[in-house]
């Protein structure tokens, strides 16, 4: 598919890198691709980064068809730029998309369009060690209709940010809150999904941990409220004596590109991992009787994030002295190592942009 693109006339001035946070500072461009039932998709186009105008009862104002994507690219110690493992995103977009109800994009399709938007905007791409160029996906309906329903129209953007450390901590051990009253998602609903909707829904019991001095919460199943779910922008892995524990994927949780990419390279390392239901209570139980030597998150923002307090139901519980463990640095290492291309990608995991 054609894509047209149109350069800016004005490019902005690239930031320091000590200054970067997370998803504050854009890019000179960004893409589009429009949606009908009659043309499909159509008008691929690169164009300055500007405030888009949208017709006020389109679809995404008013019944959330959104869906999103994360990825970052990396800058390689001899100056090239690589993806991790886009075709992952790619597909976990389209499975999200079936759940919403918004149109699939071949894969084909948006894997060129999604190189070909990081060829334009790769000078963007900051050096400094952590830092990566933070790509965003999206895509919403736009029918001008304020009926509910599967929508007719809908748009594909991808925009992108030089970013630092998602949590202001980097990678020393963050606070979580075990959530007990709000829950994120239930199975058949659209915790599986990348959608906005469930972090619109996350904000109040995120708000309520952040006021206790907490960076995020833990999810439990929104059924029973029993069973560890995720966290609010990363999925978990808990260290209990020699067992790895990650949530098992039950539709309720976000299906994770890091956590799969964590969990294969510890089984190829022989690593003892189960992706098993773990109840709040046997994960209390290794608190209290030491059994749980690690915790950590990971996701694309957050890399490898070493968890160094869990709260639940007001008991404070220290981990591993509040201190990043052995197993999660190591994750830490190999992870940013592929990623970053200074360790060797024996899983064929990393795409170089020309
Ligand atoms: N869980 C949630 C709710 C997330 O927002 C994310 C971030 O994308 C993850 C897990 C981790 O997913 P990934 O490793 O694909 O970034
Ligand atoms: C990601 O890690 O890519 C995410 O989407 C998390 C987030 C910032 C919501």
């Amino acid at each position: 598919m054609e894509i047209k693109i149109t350069k800016t006339a004005c490019p902005k001035e690239k930031p320091d890198s000590s200054t970067l946070g997370f998803g504050k500072i854009f890019t000179d461009h960004m893409f589009i691709m429009d949606y009908s039932r009659e043309l499909g998709w159509h008008d691929a186009r690169i164009v300055p980064f500007e405030n888009l105008s949208i017709h006020p009862a389109s679809t995404v104002l008013h019944y959330g068809s959104e869906i999103f994507e994360g990825l970052k690219a990396y800058r390689r110690a001899d100056g090239k730029v690589q993806l991790f493992r886009p075709m992952e995103n790619i597909r976990r977009m389209n499975t999200s998309a079936d759940r919403l109800c918004l149109p699939q994009i071949p894969e084909d399709i948006a894997f060129e369009m999604l190189t070909a938007f990081v060829a334009c905007e790769k000078d963007w791409t900051p050096s400094a060690p952590g830092t990566s160029l933070y790509l965003r996906p999206f895509m919403f309906g736009n029918d001008e209709t304020l009926g509910v329903h599967a929508v007719n129209n809908a748009r594909f953007m991808i925009i992108a940010s030089p970013v630092g450390s998602y949590y202001k901590e980097g990678i020393n051990p963050v606070k979580i809150m075990i959530e007990d009253e709000d829950v994120r998602a239930v199975r058949g609903g659209t915790g599986y999904a990348k959608c906005g909707g469930n972090y619109a829904a996350s904000n109040r019991a995120g708000e309520r941990a952040e006021e206790k001095g907490y960076s995020q919460v833990l999810w439990l199943d929104g059924v029973e409220r029993k069973y560890i779910e995720e966290v609010g922008a990363m999925n978990v892995m808990f260290k209990i004596g020699d067992e790895i524990v990650t949530p098992k994927l039950t539709g309720s949780i976000l299906p994770g590109i890091t956590r799969k990419s964590c969990i294969e390279m510890l089984i190829k390392e022989g690593y003892k991992v189960s992706e098993r239901l773990l109840s709040v209570d046997e994960l209390s139980a290794a608190m209290r009787d030491g059994s749980l030597v690690e915790a950590w998150g990971c996701g694309t923002a957050a890399v490898v994030s070493p968890i160094g307090e869990l709260c639940y139901k007001d008991h404070k519980y220290t981990v591993n002295e509040g201190k990043i463990g052995a197993v999660t640095q190591h994750l830490y290492d190999t992870l940013t190592g592929i990623q970053w291309g200074k360790t060797e990608d024996t899983f064929g995991w990393t795409y170089v942009i020309d």
